[in-house]
C-alpha cells in the first residue's frame, strides 16, 4: 500500500458478520440437531405472489438505462405508500423523493451528502451504541468524527440525547436515529422525534431516521420522523431524511430497492451525488419495487409471522417482545463464549453483540454483554430456538 492509498478506510474494522466466522472457524454445529441460523437479520419468508408476473411483465426494462433517482413511476409509489403510511398531507415525488438500491448504500452515501470534509472542524455525526454498523464506516469515510449514544437498560434503550451538551450539538452535522431499531427493538415515539427536532432547528444539524423496520413491531405501529416534522408544523420536512427498505418490510432483500425522502434541499444534493457515483436500480426491479408499496397484504401477512414467531419465542424462554424488529437483544455473561456453546452444542448461529458496537470515550463498548438474535424462520424455529438456549449456561 502507498501512502497515497491510505486512507479513511483504513480506519473501519472487520465486518461483523466476517468476525462471526472468525469465532465460529474450527467449531461444527451438534451433527444431531438441524441447524438455526438466528445470526443474520435476512427475511426468509416466501416470495410475495406478484413479484414473479411484475418481473416476466417488464423484462424488455433491460433493455434501457434506469434514472439513478428511481424512474417517475416508483417515485410516485413511494410518495404514495409515504402518504397513506404516515397520514402525510404532501410529499412530492420529484422534489422529495428518490429510490435507493436498498438502504445501506443510501445510508453510508448520505454521509457524504450531509458532511463537509474541509470544514475547519471535524464535526459529529451521532449514531446509537449498538448500531448498524453502517453508520459508522460512513461518518468516518466521510470525515465526520463518531459520537456514540449508548443504548442501555439505563437509557431504556434509547440513544440519549438529553446528557449532550450545547457544544457538542452545535458541532454536529447530523443524527442517525435508527426506529424501531436493530438490534434493540427500540421504537422512538413522538416525544422523542419532537425533542430531536426541536434541537436540530436549534444548533442546525439534520436527522436522518434509518426506518427500515418501521412495519415489523409488536403491539403499536411506530410514528415516523416525517409524521412528526408534520405535526409540529414543519410541513416541508427541513432538516429530515428518512430512509426505509423492501428488505424488511416486503421480505425482499435481494430486489435491493428502498427509498430517501424529506427535506427537498437535502435530497437535490443527494440526487446529485448519485448521478456522479450512478446507483441505479434495473427497470424491471423498478417496478416490482411499485408493485411492493402498492401493496399491503403481503406486508400484513409477514407482521402476522413475526408477531407469531416472537409470541412463541417468549412463550418458551420467558420475557417480553421488542417494541418493534424481528431482533432479540439477550442478556448474556460472555456474548462470544455463549455464541461458541450455541453453534457447537445447540447448533444456532448467534451474533455477539459487542460486534455490533463500537467502544465509546469511556472505554464501554454497550454490546458487551448480549447476543443478537434474528427470529427469521417464522414460529416453530422461534419456539425450538427458545428451548435450545435454555440449554446452553
Ligand atoms: C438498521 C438497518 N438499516 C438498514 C439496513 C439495510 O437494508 P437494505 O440495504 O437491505 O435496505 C439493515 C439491514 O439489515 C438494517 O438492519
Amino acid at each position: 500500500m502507498n501512502k497515497h492509498q491510505q486512507n479513511r478506510l483504513d480506519q473501519l474494522g472487520e465486518y461483523p458478520f466476517a468476525r462471526l466466522r472468525k469465532l465460529l472457524n474450527g467449531l461444527k454445529p451438534n451433527p444431531e440437531l438441524e441447524l438455526i441460523d438466528a445470526g443474520a437479520g435476512e427475511p426468509r419468508l416466501p416470495l410475495p405472489s406478484f413479484v414473479q408476473d411484475t418481473l416476466l411483465q417488464h423484462l424488455d426494462g433491460f433493455s434501457k438505462y434506469p434514472s439513478t433517482t428511481g424512474n417517475d413511476f416508483l417515485r410516485q409509489s413511494i410518495a404514495e405508500w409515504l402518504k397513506r403510511r404516515f397520514s402525510l398531507q404532501h410529499i412530492d415525488a420529484d422534489t422529495q423523493v428518490l429510490s435507493a438500491n436498498g438502504t445501506r448504500e443510501a445510508l453510508f452515501a448520505a454521509a457524504h451528502v450531509l458532511i463537509n470534509p474541509d470544514s475547519e472542524i471535524q464535526p459529529w455525526v451521532m449514531m446509537p451504541n449498538p448500531m448498524y454498523q453502517i453508520y459508522l464506516g460512513a461518518a468516518i469515510t466521510a470525515g465526520g468524527k463518531p459520537y456514540l449514544q449508548p443504548c442501555t437498560p439505563e437509557t431504556g434503550f434509547a440513544p440519549d440525547i438529553a446528557s449532550i451538551t450545547a457544544d457538542v450539538w452545535r458541532d454536529t452535522a447530523f443524527v442517525y436515529v435508527c426506529s424501531p431499531s436493530n438490534p434493540t427493538g427500540w421504537v422512538a415515539d413522538e416525544a422523542y422525534y419532537t425533542q430531536l427536532l426541536n434541537l436540530a432547528e436549534k444548533y442546525d444539524f439534520y436527522v436522518l431516521a434509518d426506518e427500515c423496520y418501521s412495519e415489523i413491531y409488536y403491539a403499536d405501529k411506530p410514528v415516523g420522523l416525517l409524521e412528526v416534522a408534520q405535526h409540529m408544523g414543519n410541513a416541508r420536512y427541513k432538516r429530515c431524511l428518512v430512509m426505509n427498505s423492501l428488505s424488511k418490510r416486503s421480505a425482499l432483500p435481494g430486489l435491493r430497492s428502498g427509498l430517501i425522502a424529506g427535506d427537498a434541499d437535502l435530497i437535490k444534493k443527494f440526487s446529485k451525488l448519485r448521478s456522479y457515483t450512478g446507483p441505479a436500480t434495473p427497470l424491471p426491479l423498478q417496478h416490482v419495487a411499485a408493485a411492493a408499496w402498492d401493496d399491503e397484504k403481503h406486508v400484513q401477512q409477514h407482521l402476522k409471522i413475526y408477531r407469531d414467531s416472537l409470541d412463541a419465542f417468549f412463550e418458551v424462554y420467558g420475557g417480553q417482545a421488542p417494541a418493534g424488529s424481528f431482533f432479540v437483544w439477550l442478556p448474556v455473561k460472555d456474548e462470544e463464549a455463549f455464541v461458541q456453546k450455541a453453534y457447537a452444542e445447540q447448533a444456532i448461529k448467534l451474533l455477539p453483540g459487542s460486534y455490533l458496537a463500537a467502544e465509546d470515550n469511556r472505554g464501554l463498548n454497550a454490546g458487551t454483554g448480549y447476543v443478537r438474535l434474528a427470529l427469521v424462520d417464522g414460529p416453530e424455529k422461534a419456539a425450538t430456538l427458545a428451548q435450545r438456549l435454555k440449554f446452553i449456561i
